[in-house]
C-alpha cells in the first residue's frame, strides 16, 4: 500500500505518475472488486481524476441522500462529448439544480401507478409478438432478443411509435454508445484523447448519433403536426406549452427522448437477460417460479391487479438485480472537502459507488455469489443501501416502477411458453458499458412448452 497515512483513505500500490491507471484500464471491474481489502473508503490514483470508492452502505447512503451542494451527480461529461457530439445535455439524466428539479417534478406524473397500468397491454402485446418469432428448437442470443423487446416496449409506451418502422438507427445508436462507454480496453485510449481528434471510433459514433437525432427530430415534428389522440411521454412534454408552470423547447424534448431511451432500454434488457440466464441454470428455482405463475395466473397473461401476488417472481428479479446490477456503479462528485467513513476526501473527487461489489459483500449476504431468490423472504437485517440497483435519494430511478412492471409482465409470459437450454457458459464474463453487459452473446435454445396457451 503506497500511502495510507493520516486521514487520507488508503490507496492500492500503483506506478509512478500513472498510479492505478493500467490496472483499471486492463479490467475496471476486477480492479474495483479488489479494493475492499484496503477498507470501506479507498482512494484510486489516476493522472487526471482523483477517485474514491465507497463500500459501506452507510457511507453510500450519506452520499446519495446528501443535498446537491455537497454531492453532485458526476455527469460523464468526457464520455457524453466524445467525438464532438454533446449527448442530451438537457435530458433528466444529466441536468442539475433548479432545472433538474423542475424537469423531475414535471415528468414524475408520467410514472404514477395509474398511468403505468395503461402500459400493461403494450408489455403483453410485444412479449407475445417476440414469442411468436421464436421457432421451436431455435438458437437465439438472449441479450439481443431482450434488447429488441425492451426497446419496443419502451418506445411504444413512452412515445407511441412502432419500432419496426424506424428502429434501425436507434438500435445502431444504442450499440455504438454502449461500445463507446466501455471503460477498459481499446476505448480507453480514445477516451483519453481529445474528442476533436478524428479517430475511426469517433467518426462511427458521430454518424450513428446524427442518424438517431434525425429520427427523433422527425418524430417531434410529426407529432407537433398531428398531436391528437396521443397520451404518452412525448404528448405530455409537448403539452407543456399550454401548462403555465413549465415549458420545454424542442431541443429539450429531443434530449429527454434520448435520455429516456438510453436510461430505460438496456437496463431492463440486461435484467431480462441475466434473469433468464440464472433461471436456465437453476431448474429448481424455475420450477418454483412456474408453480407461482400457474397458481396466480392459471395460464392467463399477467395484469396490473395480479402483480402483487407474484411475490416469488419479484424475488427472482430482485436477486438477478443483486447479482447483475445493470447500472453496476454510480458516480458522484463532492463540491467541498468532505469527511467519509472517518477519512478526509478533498473537494472535486469522483466518488465511486460500486453496486456490483456492495451487493455481494459477505457482511450483508450469506453465500453472496449464489442465486437464491428465497433470501428476500427472510427478515435478515441488512443496511438499506446494501442493495441499491435503482440508486437512491433525489436522482433515484424515475423509471423503477415502469421497469418492475415490465419485468413482472414479460418474465411470467415467457415462463408460460418456453424453456431455454443454455448453450453458453453459465458464468459469463461481464463488463461495464453504459450498463453491465456480457462480453459474449448469451446463447440459448428455445423449446416451446406443449401446453394450453
Ligand atoms: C431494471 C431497470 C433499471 C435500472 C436497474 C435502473 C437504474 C437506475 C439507476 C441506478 C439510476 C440512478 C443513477 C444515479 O443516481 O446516478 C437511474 C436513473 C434514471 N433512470 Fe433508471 N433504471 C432502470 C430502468 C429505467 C427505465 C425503464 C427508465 C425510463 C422509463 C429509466 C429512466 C431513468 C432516468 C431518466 C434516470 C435519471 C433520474 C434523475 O436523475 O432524476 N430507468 N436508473
Amino acid at each position: 500500500m503506497a500511502d495510507d497515512s493520516g486521514n487520507q483513505p488508503p490507496v492500492p500500490d500503483g506506478l509512478p505518475v500513472l498510479g492505478n491507471t493500467l490496472d483499471f484500464i486492463r479490467s475496471p471491474m476486477s480492479f474495483i472488486g479488489k479494493l475492499p481489502k484496503h477498507g470501506d473508503v479507498v482512494r484510486c490514483e489516476f493522472p487526471m481524476i482523483r477517485a474514491v470508492a465507497l463500500f459501506h452502505p452507510e457511507d453510500i447512503r450519506t452520499v446519495l441522500l446528501a443535498d446537491q451542494q455537497t454531492y453532485r451527480r458526476w455527469n460523464f461529461d468526457q464520455l457524453r462529448k466524445m467525438g464532438g457530439y454533446d449527448f442530451a445535455p438537457e435530458g433528466l439524466a444529466f441536468t442539475e439544480g433548479e432545472k433538474w428539479r423542475n424537469q423531475r417534478r414535471h415528468l414524475q406524473s408520467m410514472f404514477g401507478l395509474d398511468r403505468l397500468h395503461g402500459y400493461a397491454d403494450t408489455m403483453v402485446e410485444h412479449t407475445e409478438r417476440v414469442l411468436k418469432q421464436w421457432e421451436d428448437g431455435a438458437e437465439i442470443a438472449l441479450n439481443h432478443a431482450f434488447s429488441e423487446l425492451s426497446l419496443a416496449v419502451l418506445t411504444h409506451s413512452l412515445f407511441d411509435f412502432d419500432m419496426r418502422e424506424r428502429g434501425e438507427p436507434i438500435i445502431r445508436a444504442t450499440e455504438t454508445l454502449n461500445d463507446r462507454a466501455q471503460l477498459g480496453g481499446r476505448n480507453a485510449v480514445e477516451f483519453l484523447l481529445p474528442s476533436w481528434i478524428p479517430t475511426p471510433g469517433h467518426a462511427r459514433y458521430r454518424e450513428a448519433m446524427d442518424d438517431f437525432d434525425t429520427v427523433v427530430d422527425e418524430l417531434i415534428t410529426e407529432r407537433r403536426a398531428n398531436p391528437v389522440g396521443y397520451d404518452d411521454l412525448l404528448a405530455r412534454m409537448l403539452a407543456t406549452e399550454s401548462d403555465s408552470d413549465y415549458t420545454m423547447s424542442d431541443a429539450e424534448i429531443h434530449d429527454q427522448m434520448l435520455a429516456f431511451l438510453f436510461a430505460g432500454h438496456e437496463t431492463t434488457a440486461t435484467t431480462l437477460t441475466f434473469t433468464w440466464l440464472l433461471l436456465s441454470t437453476h431448474p429448481e428455482k424455475r420450477k418454483r417460479l412456474d408453480a407461482e405463475i400457474e397458481d396466480v395466473l392459471g395460464g392467463a397473461p399477467p395484469s396490473p391487479e395480479r402483480l402483487d401476488a407474484l411475490t416469488y417472481t419479484e424475488q427472482v428479479i430482485k436477486e438477478a438485480l443483486r447479482l447483475y446490477p445493470p447500472a453496476a456503479m454510480l458516480f458522484r462528485k463532492n463540491l467541498t472537502e468532505t469527511e467519509i467513513g472517518g477519512h478526509t476526501v478533498p473537494a472535486n473527487s469522483t466518488i465511486l459507488l460500486p453496486q456490483f461489489v456492495v451487493h455481494t459483500d459477505e457482511r450483508w449476504y450469506d453465500d453472496p455469489q449464489t442465486f437464491r431468490p428465497e433470501r428476500w423472504d427472510s427478515r435478515r437485517e441488512r443496511p438499506e443501501y446494501a442493495y441499491f440497483p435503482f440508486g437512491g435519494g433525489g436522482h433515484h430511478c424515475i423509471g423503477m416502477r415502469f421497469a418492475m412492471m415490465e419485468l413482472k409482465h414479460v418474465i411470467p409470459i415467457i415462463a408460460q411458453r418456453v424453456d431455454f437450454e443454455l448453450l453458453s457458459t453459465p458464468d459469463p464474463a461481464v463488463q461495464m458499458e453504459m450498463t453491465l453487459q456480457p462480453t459474449e452473446d448469451i446463447r440459448a435454445r428455445v423449446t416451446k412448452r406443449s401446453s394450453r396457451y
